[in-house]
């Protein structure tokens, strides 16, 4: 079991590089599957759901070099079209391979990749909207097989704007034969990320980071060079890390204008923050504001950094109430914030918390329950007087590359155990 073992009570002060986005990452990483021609991604993360999806395409066989961040992928070869289960369920979100691999192969093999701790994670709206796209599904010794002859483009109207879902519509419709529309789409920077990329590749996609996306399906797709962009959830979390120690830092490489909901919040909390080209400054007030924040599907604020921005709640005057409306069961890292004497009380059933602010935040020995309840303890234990240790820190490093030696860098006392 892998922990971080911290000592709290140093301020982050000092600057870092914000790095690429995990979940522009995955789906851009499909794309290689649908791409006969060789590919080359810059700016991929060295996490591990990043190093999950490589196996995949490994497995699918591609072939695959990677210098640092730079990933070089070719699936000329392609031969099989199955996901394997042990790897689908490691990293759920490997669901948005399947529109890629039955985009270019017309069939592809999978199992449900199951729910997490934040929810059941149903992919109830992929499935309806593939099949719209004349993608047929049968079920054979608990797998999913989807396959058709022909793609077709469709009109498709989303009940809820899915990210993945999205992507996954995307992804399988870039060779149909006609036009793909989808409305109430997700509108995620991440989204708009996974297009230009695929347009850069000779993909006609017309209105991606909008409600209404059109996809005219193309014959073939051309070699490309692409640069993923920077991580807004991880420029998130290291901001309010710096908040709730009292620090001032600067971020680099990363997209303020990804960002504007949390950097309003985090000026209402009282940080003074600065924006200049690719660069974000936070100077930490001496006291955090309590204030009320309610998660909504992008440009509103971010579920991913609820769990963060409610560590960084725990020390604020007053009492902040936070409601989750994307994820039914996000809060299971409040208990273990507790155990550190932070005041959470969870009401209108699981979706709302109201936190009262706390003079003092002690270590203890904590558990991460998913990846960023997981960031979310950490900060907690940075903040913390004494000795925090956050076990099965997995769950981070799924999506946080080079957590440690970033927080090292700013002057925290952190340090990673396996036992
Ligand atoms: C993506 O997950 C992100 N993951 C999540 O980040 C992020 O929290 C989420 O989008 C929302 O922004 C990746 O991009 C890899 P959704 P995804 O489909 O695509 C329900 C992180 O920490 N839903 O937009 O799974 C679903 O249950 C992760 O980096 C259905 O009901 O999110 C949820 O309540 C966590 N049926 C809501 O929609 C479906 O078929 C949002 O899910 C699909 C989703």
């Amino acid at each position: 079991m892998i922990s971080y073992v911290i000592n709290g009570g140093k301020e982050l002060n000092g600057e870092i590089k914000n790095s690429g986005s995990k979940n522009s990452a995955l789906p851009i990483l499909a794309t290689a599957i649908l791409n006969p021609n060789p590919v080359v991604f810059y700016n991929v993360p060295d996490i591990d759901d990043v190093k999950t999806t490589l196996k995949i395409l490994k497995v699918l066989g591609c072939k695959i070099t990677r210098e640092c961040d730079k990933i070089t992928i070719s699936s000329f070869n392609l031969k099989k079209t199955e996901i394997p289960e042990e790897l689908m369920h490691r990293c759920r979100s490997t669901v948005i391979l399947v529109g890629a691999i039955v985009g270019r192969m017309k069939r592809a093999t999978f199992s449900f990749p199951g729910g997490c701790n934040i929810g059941a994670r149903p992919i109830n709206l992929h499935i309806k909207a593939l099949k719209e796209l004349g993608i047929r599904f049968t079920e054979k010794q608990n797998k999913i097989i989807c396959a058709t002859k022909t793609i077709r483009g469709a009109k498709l109207q989303l009940e809820f704007p899915s990210v993945g879902a999205t992507e996954n519509i995307i992804l399988s419709s870039i060779y149909a034969k006609g036009v793909t529309r989808i409305s109430n789409a997700a509108k995620e920077p991440e989204i708009k990320d996974l297009a230009n990329c695929l347009k850069k590749m000779g993909a006609k996609i017309y209105g991606a980071g909008t409600s209404n996306i059109k996809i005219v399906g193309v014959n073939k797709l051309n070699p490309v060079q692409y640069k993923i962009m920077p991580d807004r959830i991880e420029a998130g979390t290291f901001l309010c890390g710096a908040a709730i120690t009292h620090g001032k830092i600067r971020i680099t490489n990363t997209n303020p204008s990804d960002l504007s909901n949390v950097l309003y919040k985090l000026k209402e909390i009282g940080c003074d923050i600065s924006i200049k080209n690719n660069e974000i400054c936070l100077k930490a007030p001496k006291k955090i504001k309590s204030i009320s924040i309610s998660t909504e599907p992008y440009p509103g604020f971010p579920t991913d950094l609820e769990p963060i921005f409610t560590a960084l709640l725990t020390k604020a005057k007053g009492t902040s109430k936070i409601e989750e409306n994307i994820f039914e069961n996000r809060f299971e890292f409040c208990k273990e914030l507790s155990k550190m004497g932070a005041d959470i009380k969870i009401n209108k059933n699981g979706r709302e918390i109201s936190i009262k602010g706390v003079e003092k935040i002690s270590g203890n020995v904590v558990k991460s329950k998913d990846l960023r309840g997981g960031a979310s303890l950490v900060l907690e234990g940075l903040a913390a007087e004494g000795k925090t240790v956050v076990e099965d820190a997995e769950y981070i490093l799924r999506g946080y590359e080079k957590l440690d030696e970033k927080l090292l860098s700013l002057g925290a006392n952190i340090k990673i155990i396996n036992k």
